[in-house]
């Protein structure tokens, strides 16, 4: 197993650019099964999970060429399946995404019950209410879930209990040719949503409102294909952005949306980083000292739970408390163990974590138990007196393309070792 040595105490200067969006290109890449003629996206990130979503549309008879580095020619005129596998679902639950294209498309679904996670249960009890609430027939048993609706799906309004990303994608994706118009309210907000729709829509698609809690779909008969540009990924840049203010660094962050950006440089401010914002770019400059914060995370545009892992790290070296609330996930707090052993003062009780900043941390052996808490065990080991050594890092490679070369661009000692 592949694991990364980390010599901490380099200040890292320099210019990284960031990828795709991972959460963006995921849904985008199942919707690609609505349409009916080719599409090609541009700015792909090269990620494990983008490859098994790939290979869970080509088992439905997609064709996908990736000849080109960060493009992806996707051809799904002739779908021949229904089902997601189950070795493949369980790989990555993102592709329970295909679910709602398949309905829309095929007007059947059969995908293995996506497994819980180190973060949570990961319930899909939203994604089931709204496909029935759109006259899907859903039925659960042996591992499998299955969806069908040999009428076609109908338009109508839902309401979320939570508004939970994957299903606020997944619930465009069916009524986008439904019969009639389909109204989401209290849903998901997150930028990937807005891209998703913008994909749908230069399909033929009308999704507006894509963005707000509130998103209107009016069905069509059909949808064709075309370009389309992934947006950049906010939670990399933000895994940059803390790896620049903790070591008294400074870098620029390329090829970003600033605006999906506010919540972290609020709090990067706040914890005395400098932090400027250019058109596509970010320039960070880590202080002597950081100080503590508090942090609650909440759907956007909240502060995202995706950078709660990597914002403890800062908490953890900054000087006095700091307190961390995660309010989106019920177990997301696996890296605490981890930086306790490299010295750090935490103490959790529930979804709260209390940091004591302590003077170092120390690089010692740790795992990365998800992928973000991975990502954090990085911005650990940089800043930690000595070396560190990350096992199980093929979390991190589901989320982060190159990022020992992006780190060690910028300066790190950071190597990947068999
Ligand atoms: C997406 O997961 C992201 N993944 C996650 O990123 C991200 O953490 C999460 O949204 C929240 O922003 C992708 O986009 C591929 P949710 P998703 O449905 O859609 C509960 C990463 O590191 N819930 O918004 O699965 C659920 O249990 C990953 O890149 C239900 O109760 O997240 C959780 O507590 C990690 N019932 C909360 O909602 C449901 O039917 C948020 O889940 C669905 C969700």
């Amino acid at each position: 197993m592949d694991r990364l040595l980390v010599q901490g105490g380099n200040k890292l200067k320099g210019i990284v650019r960031i990828s795709g969006a991972k959460n963006a290109v995921l849904p985008i890449i199942a919707a690609a099964i609505l349409g009916t003629k080719k599409s090609a996206l541009l700015e792909v990130p090269n990620l494990d999970d983008v490859q098994t979503i790939c290979k869970v549309l080509e088992c439905l008879g997609v064709k996908i060429d990736n000849t080109i580095p960060h493009t992806l020619k996707i051809d799904s005129s002739n779908i021949i399946g229904f089902e997601a596998p189950y070795e493949l679902v369980t790989a990555m639950r993102a592709s329970f995404l295909v679910m709602g294209a398949l309905l829309a498309r095929v007007g059947r679904a059969k995908i293995s019950q996506p497994g819980g996670c180190a973060i949570g249960s990961r319930p899909i009890d939203i994604h089931l209410k709204g496909f029935e609430a759109l006259g899907a027939k859903i039925e659960q048993g042996h591992g499998y879930i299955e969806a069908s609706a040999p009428h076609g799906l109908v338009g109508t309004t839902i309401y979320m209990d939570f508004p939970s990303v994957g299903a606020t994608e997944n619930l465009i994706m069916a009524a986008s040719m439904a019969k009639g118009t389909t109204i989401i309210e209290n849903c998901a907000e997150e930028p990937e949503i807005v891209d998703l729709a913008n994909y749908v829509n230069m399909m033929g698609g009308k999704v507006r409102g894509a963005g707000t809690p509130t998103i209107r779909i009016d069905g069509v008969k059909e949808l064709t294909g075309g370009e389309h540009t992934v947006i950049p990924d906010r939670i990399e840049a933000g895994t940059f952005l803390v790896a620049g203010a903790i070591g008294q660094g400074d870098i620029v962050v390329e090829n970003v949306l600033c605006e999906h950006l506010k919540p972290l440089i609020a709090k990067l401010r706040e914890a005395g980083a400098l932090v400027e914002e250019g058109i596509d770019a970010v320039h960070v400059v880590g202080p002597k000292t950081l100080k503590g914060i508090t942090v609650k995370t909440l759907p956007y545009p909240g502060f995202p739970t995706d950078m709660q892992a990597q914002m403890m790290v800062l908490m953890c070296i900054a000087k006095g408390q700091s307190e961390v609330t995660e309010t989106v996930f019920e177990n997301r707090f696996m890296h605490v163990d981890e930086l306790v052993r490299m010295g750090a003062n935490i103490r959790t009780s529930g979804r709260t974590a209390m940091i004591d900043g302590v003077k170092k941390l120390y690089g010692c052996q740790v795992k990365a138990t998800d992928l973000r808490a991975g990502a954090a065990m990085v911005l650990a080991g940089l800043v930690a007196d000595g070396t560190t050594e990350i096992t199980d890092i093929y979390h991190i490679d589901r989320g982060y393309e190159n990022i020992v070369q992006k780190f060690r661009q910028l300066g790190a000692n950071i190597e990947r070792v068999r």
